[in-house]
């Protein structure tokens, strides 16, 4: 593992829950604690992610990526969270912690959003993907960059409540209509991306952050994916994580992304 280190600048750290709170229906948003001693991370930009693993054994040994949601430096303390949906074994080990139980990390992993010369953002998220987003917009109002986010879930139990904190004006929907309109979160994007963003920035679905970079392209505002892939690695080692390009290259979702630009992601259809 020493020589794989090496390929990135992520640090393996162990990290003991601090707090644990259900934010919508089988989502968790989880807060842990960098251990002294356990390695020292750099502290990650919004986009980056870390490698969890979420137990011991041998049957948990390949970790999970989570971006990160959100990081704090208390004290000279490290603390970072992530938003988590319990959708498998090793997700619903990770939401079952108690407080003060110990996870293996490594990161911060990847490259994140680039901010540099935008002055108003549209920021578009589907479901867990509004866990990077979140953390994104809060950097833009530390940044003075001024954004609106559109959020959508499949229904009004999932929807994240701190959105209703960001300083950025929300707009939610929902698939069942249970909370704000009914629909798709890129249902009537057009007619949002005339109010003169620089820039758009989305995760979530795979047709949902398709129909997003089709729409930013024809609108001609430049837009930045951040890909969901199945890793193993998470270093750029194993090349499990691989999406072709539109110019045909090979793209690393781990080491050059998990953030691309989407003009430079050929999309699954
Ligand atoms: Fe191994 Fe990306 S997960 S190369």
């Amino acid at each position: 593992m020493a020589d794989l280190l090496s390929l990135t600048r992520g640090a393996l750290c162990e990290c003991s829950l601090l707090a644990r709170e259900e934010s919508g229906a089988g989502v968790f948003l989880l807060e842990f604690a960098v251990e002294p001693g356990g390695g020292t991370p750099e502290a990650p930009s919004p986009g980056q992610f870390y490698q969890v693993r979420c137990g011991s054994g041998r049957e948990h040994m390949l970790r999970r990526p989570l971006s990160a949601h959100g990081f704090a430096l208390e004290s000279g303390r490290q603390k970072v969270s992530f938003l988590v949906e319990a959708a498998g074994w090793g997700t619903e080990k990770l939401c079952s912690l108690a407080p003060g139980e110990r996870v293996s990390m490594l990161g911060p992993l990847g490259r994140g959003f680039v901010l540099d010369g935008v002055g108003k953002a549209l920021l578009i998220a589907g479901g867990i993907g509004v866990a990077p987003l979140f953390f994104l917009a809060r950097e833009m109002e530390r940044a003075g960059v001024a954004y609106d986010l559109l959020a959508g879930f499949n229904t009004g139990e999932k929807y994240y409540k701190p959105l209703d904190d960001l300083a950025g004006s929300v707009v939610a929907c929902t698939e069942d209509g249970s909370l704000g309109t009914r629909g798709l979160v890129c249902d009537g994007m057009a007619g949002y991306l005339a109010g003169g963003y620089d820039a758009a920035y989305a995760c979530g679905p795979e047709a949902m952050m398709s129909e997003a970079a089709g729409a930013c392209e024809d609108a001609g505002i430049p837009c930045q994916v951040s890909l969901d892939s199945r890793m193993a690695c998470g270093i750029g080692a194993c090349r499990g994580c691989v999406r072709q390009g539109t110019d045909g290259s090979n793209l690393c979702v781990c080491s050059q992304g998990p953030v691309f630009d989407s003009r430079n992601v050929s999309w699954r259809k």
